[in-house]
């Protein structure tokens, strides 16, 4: 099997099967034969895996970005209001199409398409949407925005996604919507959330902030809920500083959106509910638009190397890569992350592998050091008159005994991730060096205590 001659479909599927191994320029060593690279750790003054090379770097911009900028600055138009055809307008169109949606409206960030979407569905105060406590606190900010009761649900410890099951657990009678955060750009088990969902009779919103283009059985992330919303903010595989957009199909609910965002006032020019004013302005758009015609190209390249670093560290004892869901069939790789276990190491804490690995010349990080469930909005709210007034004390009083979520707290000691919008765009023989790097650091795992 020659890799140069393989589909973009074959070589992910290949290299998810692990059947890369001996494809391309040089062999891939197996796990445990890496020989000449597993010598001194550079920690400890050996040669580094990796040096002198650099990562593709992320933001991506090439000309058409600049010119689709300097067309916007020309034109005068820089506000969506002043004309239908403008960037914002369509690059509405241009994204629903690439998710297989009727429709999608542009917003200011992630933070206000979730909002918005609250809005839309009439979720408001005394009402409560159940939501994961590893994610970024725009999520919890959009339910908060609308004096609603945010509820954290516990994770799948091996996938970082809300636990279904705790999930249903945490259904009261106020609950009016679920809220899955596709975390690193990967599905949450959408099938059960759906399957909750239905039998409670609760909207599902979904934060595909991180999951540009991800698909699960046979559905773009974002389309399988009631709405889907996106992030474009700087770090965010599709990228234009701030922004965010909505998408979905019922074409009620989204003139609905539109109008939450947009203060209230509809396309047909009346004010008619209450709304922020969360717009995507022109020049994020003309980034947008610029930046489009190659997204599809990029994701599939991260793809093919995230599933063949997982055939490299798949058998490496104590990383575990992020658990897919069946259903599964390519994920954004806004990060890759894997868990490190620190009893394969000889205990080792993670920040000595860490330190190890980054004098190897490749980088992994902790991402979020705690669950939100552990931030102090929590005593905040509870503290509040207004909370006070919407929920009795005893569900107040519920709420914070019920507050714990034990796997995110795993989750969050464990994680080892790499920030993979630009890293992932690399070759296969980057992807050897983060794959050598780890398994030097593991063979040496005895020389670690005494970094
Ligand atoms: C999972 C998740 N949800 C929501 C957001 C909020 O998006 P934004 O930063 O565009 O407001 C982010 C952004 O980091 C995110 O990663």
């Amino acid at each position: 099997m020659d890799r140069n001659n393989l589909t973009r479909r074959q070589f992910i599927a290949a290299a998810s099967a692990g059947s890369l191994a001996a494809v391309g320029s040089r062999t891939i060593p197996a796990y445990g034969n890496i020989t000449n690279r597993a010598s001194k750790l550079a920690i400890l003054g050996g040669e580094p895996v990796r040096k002198n090379k650099s990562w593709p770097r992320w933001p991506y911009w090439d000309e058409k970005v600049v010119d689709s900028i300097v067309k916007t600055t020309k034109s005068r138009i820089w506000c969506r209001i002043q004309s239908k055809s403008g960037t914002v307008p369509t690059f509405e169109k241009q994204f629903a199409e690439l998710m297989g949606t009727k429709f999608c409206v542009a917003t200011g960030s992630g933070t206000q398409a979730l909002h918005t979407c609250v809005e839309a569905l009439g979720i408001g105060p005394g009402d409560e949407v159940i939501t994961s406590p590893y994610t970024d606190p725009g999520t919890i900010a959009s339910i908060l925005a609308a004096r609603a009761l945010p509820v954290l649900a516990d994770l799948d410890r091996e996938s970082y996604q809300l636990d279904p099951d705790d999930v249903e657990r945490r259904v009261t009678e106020n609950t009016k919507a679920i809220m899955p955060v596709h975390m690193m750009g990967q599905p949450c088990h959408m099938d059960a959330i759906c399957k909750i969902a239905k039998k409670h009779n609760l909207k599902v919103i979904e934060d595909a902030a991180q999951a540009h283009l991800s698909e699960y059985q046979g559905k773009k992330l974002g389309t399988i809920g009631d709405l889907g919303c996106f992030s474009f903010q700087s770090s965010k595989t599709i990228a234009c500083g701030e922004g965010g957009g909505i998408i979905g199909n019922d074409e009620a609910l989204m003139d609905k959106c539109y109008t939450v965002h947009n203060h209230g006032t509809s396309r047909r020019g009346r004010t008619e509910v209450a709304g922020p004013k969360y717009r995507m302005n022109e020049f994020e758009a003309a980034v947008l638009l610029g930046q489009l015609p190659g997204a599809a190209e990029r994701f599939a390249r991260r793809n093919a190397n995230a599933a063949y670093l997982t055939s490299r560290l798949k058998d490496v004892p104590g990383i575990r890569p992020q658990k897919l869901y069946e259903g599964t069939a390519s994920g954004s790789y806004y990060l890759y992350a894997t868990s490190y276990l620190k009893e394969h190491f000889n205990d080792v804490e993670r920040s000595t592998f860490l330190k190890a690995l980054r004098a190897e010349g490749v980088s992994l990080s902790p991402y979020i050091a705690q669950g939100l469930h552990r931030e102090p909005w929590i005593e905040h709210i509870l503290s509040q008159p207004v909370y006070q007034k919407m929920f009795s004390k005893r569900r107040l009083e519920r709420y914070r005994r019920e507050s714990a979520c034990p796997n995110c707290d795993q989750v969050c000691q464990e994680m080892a991730m790499i920030w993979a919008s630009g890293p992932l765009l690399g070759t296969k023989e980057d992807m050897d060096d983060v794959a050598d790097a780890i398994v030097k650091v593991y063979e040496n795992k005895d020389k670690l205590s005494s970094i």
